[in-house]
C-alpha cells in the first residue's frame, strides 16, 4: 500500500511528498464527463457504483497518493430535512431564517444521514485494493450552516450574518445541530472504511477573528474532538484564512490545509511548528505550461519542508478549464522534486 499520505499526516518521514488534489474527481477530465451526460449531480453522488467509478478516475489517470470520495459537503443536509439540487452550484428547496426553522432542522443519526455514502465509501475500499488511501470529508458547521440559511452560494452572506448578529442564539442552536449530525456523519464514513477525513470551512474566511472565533472555531473544534479516538488523521482546511491562524492554530486537528495566499513556511512559523500542512499551489498556475507548473511546484515543495509534514494539495479546487495533462505535470513534479534531494 502506498501510504505515503497518511505518514505525511501523521508527521513520519516520507520517500516523497505525498499530493492529492482537491476535486481531483471533476469536470476537467473527459471520463468525469462522461459519466455527467448521463446523469446529473445529485443521481451521481447517489449512485455508490457511479461515485465509486468517478472516485477511481484521477487514481488511474494521474497516480495520485490518495483518493476523496467522491460526494458532496451539501449531501448530509438532505437528511436534515432540506431538498438539494445543483445548478451548477447548491440550491436548497428552503433555507433557515428564524428561530422555528432552527427548530424544524432534522438531527438523524450517523448510519441515517446518508446510506449510500457509506456503500459508495466500501465499494471504493475494495475498488483500490490498498492502492491508495481513501479520504472521506464533511463541511465544517459554520460552512454548512451558510448554506443552510442563504439557500444557495452568497456574494455578501447577508443572510446568516443577519441570523448570527441579529439572533446568534438561534445561529448557535442551528451550529449545534449540525454539529451533531457530521460527527455521526463522519464516524459513520470511518466505520465503512475511510481512511482520513477533511473538514471543509469554505466559507471561514469571510469571517473577522471575532466572529470565527465565536461561529466557527468552537464548532469545526468539537467536531474534530469528537473524532479523535477514530485514530485517522484529520484534516482541516478554512479557505481564506490569512487573518485566522492565530485561531486556528487552537484547534486539534492533525493536518491545516492552506490556500496560496499564506506560503508555506510563512504558515509553519505562524503556527508554531506544530502542524502537518496540506497545500498550497494556486490551482490557476496549471493554466500555465508545464515548465512553470514544475517550477511553482518545486518552491511549494521546498517552503513545504519547514512543515513537520507535508501533504501537496492546490490551496483551492481545481478548476474545469485545466488541461489534464497539467494536472499530470504536476503529479510527477511533486513526486520528482524530493527523490532528487533524498
Ligand atoms: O474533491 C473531490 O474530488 C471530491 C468531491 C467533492 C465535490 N465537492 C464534488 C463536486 C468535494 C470534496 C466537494 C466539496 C464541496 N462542495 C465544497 C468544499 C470545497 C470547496 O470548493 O470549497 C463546497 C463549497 C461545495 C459546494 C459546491 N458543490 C459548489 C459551490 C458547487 C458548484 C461549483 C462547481 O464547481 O461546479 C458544487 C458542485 C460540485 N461538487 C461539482 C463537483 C465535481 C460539480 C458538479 C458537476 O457539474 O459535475
Amino acid at each position: 500500500m502506498n501510504d505515503r499520505f497518511l505518514k505525511a499526516c501523521r508527521k513520519q518521514p516520507v520517500d516523497r511528498t505525498p499530493i492529492w488534489i482537491m476535486r481531483q474527481a471533476g469536470r476537467y477530465l473527459p471520463e468525469y464527463r462522461a459519466v455527467r451526460k448521463k446523469v446529473d449531480f445529485v443521481t451521481l453522488c447517489r449512485t455508490p457504483e457511479l461515485a465509486c467509478e468517478v472516485t477511481l478516475q484521477p487514481i488511474d489517470r494521474l497516480g495520485v497518493d490518495a483518493a476523496i470520495l467522491f460526494s458532496d459537503i451539501l449531501v448530509p443536509a438532505e437528511s436534515m430535512g432540506f431538498e438539494i439540487a445543483f445548478n451548477p452550484g447548491p440550491v436548497l428547496d428552503h433555507a433557515v431564517r428564524s428561530a422555528a426553522d432552527v427548530e424544524a432542522v432534522r438531527t438523524p443519526e450517523g448510519p441515517e444521514v446518508a446510506p449510500y455514502v457509506y456503500d459508495a465509501v466500501r465499494m471504493i475500499r475494495r475498488e483500490l485494493d490498498g492502492r491508495v488511501p481513501l479520504i472521506g470529508f464533511a463541511a465544517a458547521p459554520w460552512t454548512l450552516a451558510v448554506y443552510l440559511v442563504e439557500g444557495k452560494g452568497s456574494k455578501n452572506f447577508d443572510q446568516v450574518k443577519k441570523l448570527m448578529f441579529g439572533d446568534p442564539a438561534s445561529a448557535h442552536r442551528l451550529l449545534e445541530k449540525i454539529t451533531r449530525v457530521t460527527v455521526g456523519y463522519l464516524r459513520e464514513q470511518v466505520r465503512a472504511g475511510a481512511q482520513a477525513l477533511q473538514l471543509f470551512d469554505s466559507w471561514a474566511g469571510i469571517l473577522g477573528p471575532r466572529e470565527y472565533r465565536e461561529f466557527a472555531l468552537p464548532y469545526a473544534r468539537t467536531v474534530l474532538r469528537e473524532i479523535a479516538d477514530l485514530d485517522v488523521p484529520r484534516i482541516y482546511f478554512a479557505l481564506n484564512n490569512a487573518h485566522l491562524l492565530d485561531a486556528i492554530g487552537e484547534c486539534e486537528a492533525d493536518v491545516l490545509g492552506m490556500d496560496w495566499r499564506v506560503p508555506l513556511d510563512e504558515a509553519n512559523r505562524r503556527l508554531g511548528g506544530r502542524f502537518a500542512l496540506q497545500g498550497n499551489l494556486d490551482p490557476t498556475t496549471l493554466m500555465a505550461d508545464p515548465a512553470f507548473i514544475r517550477e511553482r511546484a518545486r518552491e511549494v515543495v521546498e517552503a513545504g519542508r519547514r512543515a513537520p509534514g507535508h501533504v501537496f494539495n492546490l490551496g483551492h479546487g481545481i478548476l474545469p478549464d485545466t488541461p489534464p495533462e497539467h494536472a499530470l505535470a504536476l503529479v510527477e513534479a511533486v513526486h520528482g522534486a524530493v527523490r532528487e534531494e533524498a
